[in-house]
């Protein structure tokens, strides 16, 4: 039940319910896929808020969680990661994502609430496909030396980067999504209710 929700590279797999907040995961290796997350059914049917302990995720490191049935993607960012991001302006539809795909508190082009974390919903814009995290700077599949890491959706191409902004000339159009969230404390991430709303 735990092997098949990897990614390139070290990474955990995270269980999140309403009722609990646990590292459920392993480690692993190769692609995409997210299939052992495994919520509460009540909290699945009431599509509740979700909460994620990220005090264990390094940087470089991303996991994923449970919300309304969908991935979400959390990825810690290295300092070296953020500062690629103003770089990468040039290559992007949307590099100031004018076309909101993010809660209202989400601006620049980090695309999150504290800048090392980001939280978008793993679901590609193009067709819905679970784009993987592809972090390597300089991949030789990917562009080479242009790659800064980022996702990449195997299903028909499409790039985004580290903030989920879609490159251009890809299938999607639209950066990938920024579901609301929130924190309580330091390490809680709580998906699915803002600040406002907390
Ligand atoms: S679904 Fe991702 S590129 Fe088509």
């Amino acid at each position: 039940m735990s092997n098949d929700g990897v990614n390139t590279g070290r990474r955990r797999f995270l269980t999140a319910a309403t009722s609990a907040v646990g590292v459920a995961g392993a480690v692993g290796i190769a692609v995409p896929f997210v299939g052992s997350w495994n919520p509460s059914a009540k909290a699945k049917a009431a599509g509740a808020p979700v909460k994620a302990d990220i005090s264990k995720l390094e940087p470089g490191q991303m996991v994923v969680v449970e919300w309304r049935g969908k991935p979400v993607y959390v990825v810690h960012r290295t300092e070296a990661q953020l500062a690629d991001l103003p770089g990468l302006n040039d290559k992007l539809k949307d590099p100031d994502s004018a076309i909101s795909k993010q809660p209202a508190y989400i601006s620049g082009i980090d695309r999150s609430i504290r800048p090392e974390i980001l939280v978008i919903e793993g679901l590609c814009t193009h067709l819905g496909c679970a784009p993987k995290f592809r972090p390597e700077v300089g991949a030789a599949d990917l562009g080479g030396k242009d790659w800064q890491g980022g996702f990449f959706c195997p299903c028909h191409g499409s790039k985004f980067d580290l903030s989920g902004r879609v490159y251009a000339g890809v299938p999607a159009s639209a950066n990938l999504v920024v579901p609301p969230y929130s924190y309580e404390g330091d390490n809680v991430l709580v998906i699915g209710v803002d600040s406002e709303a907390a």
